[in-house]
């Protein structure tokens, strides 16, 4: 069974829309674009959808999203992860209503179909009233086309066509990596729960935000002040000159990046950096005690975040120790799932602390960025004769360099981050993806 997505608009019309620094707020705010977005982004590209120690158990199953198509997920008897498309096959109810949970079939509640793990249809109320050819219309639920699992981050497409997953990572996959590692390795990452909230703005807004260097000292002025006055500095007054900072910006590809922050949080203690933090003593107490004064420091490094801004187009976001993950609704709306994480080598206290470090940021900080989302959505929405967001930061300036294995770095406040990720939003809207669904009874 196959979907063709609704092909209207000209392939100029992209280029009209999206230029080299500036983009039209029509892509902003127009609803017709937002939906052609879900099916040539969102469907037609690898989307995140959750970590697979989300599902720990034979039997879990956890809500996701691709775009706004609904899926679940589950984790079947075989212990193999299972996404599945969250709408039943007889008339189309949503069956799993629950965002989390563990069961051993999913009952549609309207009809009572019944479906196990690996969403085969196995009990029908009042079977008989059904003929010999219903058993050849493939009843089972629908799953995306391709489905990939890289190192515990569970990714899908709708499109069968969509390069492998490697290849949609491409350069970012090291990056990737490195994040891992300061979980101290991809089988040690636990995602322990998330924080799921609505803002009132286009995705893209806090995808713009995620690499954004330039907004630190004017939209988290307060926290920088209160840390100032209070504690003579913090891990974030580097902010104030960002661009002499030793922070790059690196463009990556296929529309992720990173504002990479370790060389300056690393360059000494990114601990003794840390800002004051509930229980910060005793920890520190208690980690000397238990690995002794020379083993400490790299155990108490590895508390704080893992300073990467690591942005995985279109709804991944790598920010401090969190995954965040980017769930549009509609035109001007969006939910932020921030799932925090913890380690499966760290004890009680050490997953404390990181959690505490999570809440200062990216948690206490991202709702000033919030507020700025939706005062950009009602400015754009709300003046159409203004037409142009300026992505034009360090367009001119030439400090953009190339250089290993496509890699292009820039100052930290440059607006490389989006004008590279609008060259992949303008190729995937100008394709032709066909998108695709499969109900065969053994679909993987
Ligand atoms: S809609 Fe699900 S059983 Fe009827
Ligand atoms: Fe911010």
């Amino acid at each position: 069974m196959s979907t063709v997505t609704n092909l209207t608009r000209e392939d100029s019309e992209f280029d009209r829309l999206v230029q080299d620094d500036r983009v039209h707020r029509s892509v902003y705010v127009e609803p017709e674009i937002f939906a052609r977005e879900m099916d040539n982004i969102f469907a037609g590209t690898w989307v995140y959808l959750l970590h697979e120690s989300e599902l720990p158990n034979v039997g879990d199953y956890r809500q996701a999203w691709i775009g706004t198509r609904e899926v679940f997920v589950t984790r079947g008897e075989d212990r193999e992860i299972n996404v599945l498309s969250n709408r039943c096959s007889h008339r189309g109810a949503v069956i799993c209503r629950e965002f989390r949970g563990n069961a051993t079939s999913f009952t549609c509640p309207y009809h009572g179909w019944r479906y196990d793990a690996r969403g085969t249809l196995f009990g029908i109320p009042g079977k008989n009233a059904y003929g010999p050819t219903f058993k050849s219309r493939g009843m089972n639920l629908a799953r995306p086309a391709q489905v990939a699992i890289y190192k515990g981050l569970v990714f899908a497409t709708l499109n069968p066509n969509a390069v492998t997953i490697v290849e949609h990572l491409g350069n970012a996959a090291s990056f990737i990596d490195q994040w891992l590692d300061h979980q101290g390795g991809w089988e040690n990452l636990v995602v322990s729960g998330a924080q799921r909230f609505k803002v009132n703005c286009n995705w893209k807004m806090v995808y713009d935000n995620a690499g954004d260097g330039y907004h630190v000292p004017f939209s988290h002025q307060s926290l920088l002040v209160m840390t100032k006055e209070r504690y003579g500095g913090g891990d974030m007054t580097y902010f104030a000159d960002a661009d002499r900072s030793n922070m790059p910006l690196h463009a990556l590809d296929n529309g992720h990046s990173i504002v990479d922050q370790r060389p300056e949080m690393y360059a000494t203690s990114a601990w003794d950096q840390q800002r004051p933090q509930p229980g910060r003593e005793p920890f520190e107490a208690h980690v000397t005690q238990t690995v002794g004064a020379n083993e400490a420091k790299a155990v108490l490094e590895s508390a704080v975040g893992a300073g990467m801004n690591l942005c995985i187009f279109p709804n991944l976001l790598f920010i401090g120790n969190q995954i965040q993950v980017l769930q549009p609704v509609r035109v001007d709306q969006t939910y932020v799932l921030f799932n925090a994480t913890r380690r499966r080598d760290g004890d009680e206290q050490l997953n404390a602390i990181r959690l505490r470090t999570q809440e200062d940021f990216p948690i206490l900080g991202e709702m000033d960025d919030a507020d700025n989302f939706e005062e950009c959505q009602r400015g754009l929405t709300f003046n159409p004769e203004d037409e142009w967001v300026d992505i034009s930061r360090h367009f001119e300036t030439d400090k953009d360099i190339d250089g290993e294995d496509g890699i292009v770095t820039a100052p930290v406040t440059s607006e490389l981050h989006m004008r590279n990720y609008y060259a992949q939003w303008k190729r995937l809207m100008k394709a032709h993806p066909i998108l695709r669904v499969s109900k065969e009874k053994e679909a993987r």
